[in-house]
């Protein structure tokens, strides 16, 4: 049996989040007294910058995790853990993913759903649209936050993550306006942006369902490959690559703006439920390494391996290293 106790500290050194599991056949369950404890893993930020760490066994001494925790499971047990899951077509997997947040959204009218962009959740926003339309779910009491948005394009630019939701769910569901957070990448002063979004997500307490898409680089939100990572709502570099990825959206590579807002990991990992989601061949190896490789920052998706409560849904492409 394998046990597991997580910690994120915020950046005073404070505990904000704990939990304790043992992976024990299909269940997550509580560590039991006298179980012996065979790894822990510390996730902390200080000054906001993420810094990680694992111990081994009670000790007070800090290693680096250089194995990765799953390397002896079959992948049977791995996909039970990340409660992983592969569909065979497209559809199947928006109704899956929609499924999720439609039956949250009924259990709790006032949820607070944080927002991915992209290519990957556009299926899943339809079939949202169509459980709204069938009047089986509304969302006139929810909160919402998006991952991320362009510095310095138009919000009435069609790239503009503000355009992108207005066209895929906002302009289709009964979401107040007010109740939409996305944060403003024009803003004359990006810091004191970034600050009042993080307030906003203070506020807000804690993000009941994250979803997010992953990138080519092993970004979540726009946090890139980096030596360390910040925990908070921050302005970013975008990666060469990740431009030319989304270069597809725009006229030119030159078009696609060099940063962007992003919500921090430290803000993702505090989320009650990560919902990832992933399509493609082109991400079936960097879904894989996230999800078992060695925890790094310089693969910021490899973080979500610490959290509770992740639940993977993968089109076959993309799961191909799964099956
Ligand atoms: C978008 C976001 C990004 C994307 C990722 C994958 O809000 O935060 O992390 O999820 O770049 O993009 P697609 O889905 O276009 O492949």
């Amino acid at each position: 049996m394998l046990k597991i106790i997580i910690m994120i500290l915020d950046k005073n050194g404070k505990h904000t989040h704990v939990s304790q599991y043992s992976y024990l056949g299909k269940s997550l369950l509580p560590i039991r007294k006298n179980s012996v404890m065979i790894e822990m893993r510390v996730i902390c930020f200080q000054n906001d910058i993420f810094m990680q760490n694992t111990i081994i066994i009670n000790q007070n001494r800090y290693h680096i995790l250089q194995k990765p925790l799953f390397d002896n499971l079959s992948m049977k047990v791995r996909k039970t853990i990340m409660n992983l899951h592969i569909f065979q077509n497209q559809q199947e997997l928006n109704e899956a993913g929609a499924g999720i947040i439609t039956s949250l959204v009924q259990m709790q009218p006032k949820a607070v759903l944080g927002l991915a962009t992209g290519g990957t959740p556009v299926g899943i926003y339809e079939e949202l649209v169509k459980a709204y339309d069938k009047g089986r779910v509304s969302f006139k009491s929810v909160t919402t936050f998006n991952l991320d948005e362009y510095v310095g394009l138009p919000v009435d630019h069609p790239e503009s993550y503000h355009a992108y939701m207005q066209q895929h769910l906002f302009a289709h569901i009964d979401l107040p306006a007010a109740a939409a957070h996305i944060p403003n990448g024009n803003s004359a002063d990006l810091d004191a942006e970034c600050e009042r979004y993080n307030q906003l997500l203070e506020e807000a307490k804690q993000i009941d369902l994250q979803i997010l898409g992953l990138g080519h680089n092993g970004h979540i939100g726009f946090n890139e490959p980096d030596h360390s990572l910040i925990s908070g709502t921050h302005r970013v570099e975008l990666k060469a690559e990740t431009r030319e990825a989304n270069a597809r959206y725009f006229n030119s590579i030159n078009e696609v703006p060099s940063h962007a807002l992003t919500m921090g990991v430290g803000t993702i990992l505090k989320a009650k439920t990560i919902l990832l989601i992933v399509r493609g061949a082109d991400k079936a190896e960097i879904v894989h390494r996230a999800l078992t490789g060695p925890i790094t920052t310089e693969i910021p998706a490899t973080l979500l391996q610490t959290h509770p409560h992740l639940v993977v849904l993968l089109d076959a492409e993309a799961g191909r290293f799964f099956e």
